[in-house]
């Protein structure tokens, strides 16, 4: 994970590749809807010209605080938005540009995030169980959803977004907890997950079962289908949008949306002629999903499970 810095110790994934794909255009428009601590905006702005303009969007504030401490003094960024990127289509008129000739997605959490107790992401630290990506949302953190959801639900949440086999069992360990103690921190429901488990692979069933709340805390599938058709909309004639995504649930989402967008036709096969009348709107530019070398996976393991896809926009 490389040398803790003023990026919080945070290194961009693929970022060599991302600046190869996206910055295609030298004086152009530029939109990171996942800035973070803005590695990948800071790469961009490096190889892009100096009148190119570059905007950022995140939810979480810290992130964008820090994202504005970290791309101070670069000429081209000139606007980073807090809020969900499902909602960039209301405050692009903020920005001075209404297109862009390039969008990043790089789905997920930062090591800024994860590295911070306070915010309860990670197996490693003790902290509260938030995980909300926007502490200063209502919306339920991961304490909430531990001591309410149901043992179905639960089990639901670890197994499709952990991929974990034993979700049923730790579901069942959970709500049996519960019952004498509320699950409150990150060490509480860490120790009721290794006794339940009983593991030899400690470090990734953790993972994966709070990776699982991560993703149903921020209904991060939920956002990620909404925000592509969006980004779709706001990238230029000939622009590119490119999304990393972390997990196979994210990743089928983007490779079918992109794929479906190439295709255009959404009648069933069986019509002979067309009759939805949609054409093409984006043509593939990765083949197939682009993974990080043996020697970035090494030195930052956030990047073992990456796959980026980059599409073009055509019409
Ligand atoms: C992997 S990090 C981005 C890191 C950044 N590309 C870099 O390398 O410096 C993902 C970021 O997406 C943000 N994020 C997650 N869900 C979001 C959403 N719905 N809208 C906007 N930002 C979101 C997180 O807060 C986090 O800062």
């Amino acid at each position: 994970m490389g040398m803790k810095g003023s990026n919080g110790g945070h290194e961009p994934v693929l970022v060599q590749q991302v600046v190869r794909y996206l910055a295609t255009v030298l004086d152009g428009a530029y939109l990171d809807l996942t800035v973070g601590p803005g590695g990948h905006l800071k790469a961009l702005a490096q190889a892009l010209e100096q009148d190119a303009r570059l905007y950022g969007v995140d939810r979480d504030a810290a992130a964008v605080r820090l994202a504005q401490k970290n791309l101070q003094g670069l000429p081209q960024v000139k606007a980073i938005i807090r809020t969900s990127y499902s909602r960039v289509d209301s405050v692009v008129s903020e920005f001075g540009d209404t297109s862009f000739d390039g969008i990043l997605l790089d789905l997920g959490i930062s090591s800024l995030q994860l590295d911070d107790p306070r915010r309860g992401f990670s197996f490693r630290y003790d902290g509260p169980l938030d995980m909300r990506f926007d502490t200063g949302s209502d919306e339920p953190t991961a304490a909430d959803l531990i001591n309410t959801l149901g043992e179905n639900e639960l089990a639901n949440i670890i197994r499709n977004f952990g991929e974990q086999r034993n979700a049923g069992q730790l579901a069942r360990a959970i709500v049996r907890e519960r019952q004498s103690k509320m699950l409150r921190t990150t060490a509480e429901l860490r120790d009721l997950i290794l006794k339940t488990a009983k593991t030899s692979q400690e470090h990734k069933t953790l993972a994966r079962v709070f990776q699982a709340f991560r993703i149903a805390v921020n209904k991060e599938l939920e956002h990620l289908e909404a925000v592509l058709p969006m980004a779709v909309d706001l990238v230029s004639k000939g622009g590119r949008l490119a999304v990393i995504s972390y997990h196979s649930l994210e990743d089928r989402m983007v490779k079918r949306y992109m794929r479906q967008q190439v295709k255009g036709c959404v009648c069933p096969e069986t019509f002979d002629v067309c009759v939805c009348g949609r054409r093409p709107s984006l043509k593939m530019v990765t083949r197939r999903a682009v993974t990080a070398s043996p020697q970035e996976q090494q030195l930052n393991p956030r990047s073992r499970s990456a796959k980026l896809r980059v599409a073009e926009k055509i019409t």
